[in-house]
Order: C-alpha cells, then structure tokens, then sequence
C-alpha cells in the first residue's frame, strides 16, 4: 500500500514512481504532494486507489480502479479496511493551471489487523481522542512541519489523545518552509505519552 505517493518532484523521495509496487494506492487529499503520483502508480501497477468520493471520480476518469467513498465510511479493498476520518486542512486540485477546491480532506485507519492512523494533513483537533478510544491505532502517523499542518507542539498533543503505541511523524523537511525537527517532536512527545517515537529516513522501514 501507499499513501500519498509524491515522488515525481520530491526532493526527498528514496525510489522513483515507475519502480514502486503495490496493491493498494491511498490519497487523503489533492494537493500536488499528496495526490503526486497515484494516477500513474494506479495505471501502471493495477493498483486500486482508496480516497474521496471527488477525487477518486477525478482519477477515475484518467482510468485508474478508484474506491471512492467519504468520511465516517469504512471500505474493504482487498483484505485491508480502510476507514477516512476528519483531517482540518484544505484540498485542491491543480489542473490547466488552475487551483480547483475539491471535497475535503481525510485522515485514514487502515486495519490490516493492526489498526493504523495516518492522519493525514491536519491541525490538532479534540476528535482525535475519539479516533484513538474507538480505533486504539498502534501506530499514528502525524504531520509535524507546521506552516502547511499541525507543528512539533500540536503533534505531540495529538499523541496525547490518540494514545498510539508507536507515533511516525511525517510531512517536514521535504522543503524549507516545512523544516521542523523531529528530535524537538520526540522530546516533548516523551514528555506527555508512553507512545515510542519511530523517526524514519526516506527508504527506511519499520516492522510492526
Ligand atoms: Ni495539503
């Protein structure tokens, strides 16, 4: 599976988009670097792309196999479920030159057996105590950049509500403006929670 496949034009990307492999493509928005790649993944691996109800008609016509459903909904694709959830952000899509607002944005938890929330972009918000009572996600995977999404201060809250066992943070340092440091995260996410926080390069993995 991925999740917001922005290859093409990240400086930070460890593997190029006609090199990946996967089943399943999730877009939790559509904006260019999120929405990135996914049409040619899904295109060219098969791949069945999980998002939006608009954006997956959007991808649809571009002949990707879309799912498109909305918040609060659960889908099955393959054996993964794959449920979106409130993120506060915006969502666009960018087509002849132009900045199209489309649908809203989501956050996913996605259970293959082991419950994980990627929150997608997103400020803090005091439902994600909820997303953590009803979804008990092992793992939370939070955007920490500021400027675009929630910061290292505000993530850390959100640790504090979702109460994950392991926390990734996610979406700094591919440009300038989004140079947050993940120590800064992991210091004060250690300060108010038992969730171990995983800091992973680009490439990088982690078995759960
Ligand atoms: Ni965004």
């Amino acid at each position: 599976m991925l999740i917001d496949p922005f290859l093409t034009g990240n400086p930070k990307a460890a593997i190029t988009p006609d090199k990946v492999d996967c089943d399943i493509v999730c877009v939790t928005h559509g904006h260019g670097d999120h929405l990135g790649d996914a049409a040619a993944i899904a295109k060219r691996t098969g791949a069945t792309v999980a998002s939006i109800l608009e954006i997956s008609n959007y991808l649809a016509k571009s002949g990707a196999k879309t799912v498109g459903f909305n918040v609060g909904g659960t889908a099955r694709v393959n054996e993964t479920s794959i449920t979106l959830v409130p993120a506060i952000h915006s969502s666009s899509i960018e087509s002849g030159g132009m900045e199209f607002s489309t649908a809203c944005p989501v956050g996913m938890v996605i259970d293959t057996g082991k419950p994980v929330y990627h929150a997608g972009d997103t400020s803090l918000f005091s439902d994600m105590k909820l997303i953590g009572d009803l979804f008990k996600p092992q793992v939370a995977m939070l955007p920490i950049g500021d400027f675009f999404t929630m910061g290292p201060v505000q993530a850390a809250a959100a640790v504090k509500l979702i109460r994950p066992k392991i926390v990734i943070p996610m979406h700094y340092g591919t440009f300038p403006v989004i140079d947050a440091d993940p120590k800064l995260f992991e210091s004060l996410t250690r300060k108010q929670s038992k969730a171990k926080v995983v800091i992973l390069k680009p490439g990088e993995s982690l078995e759960v």
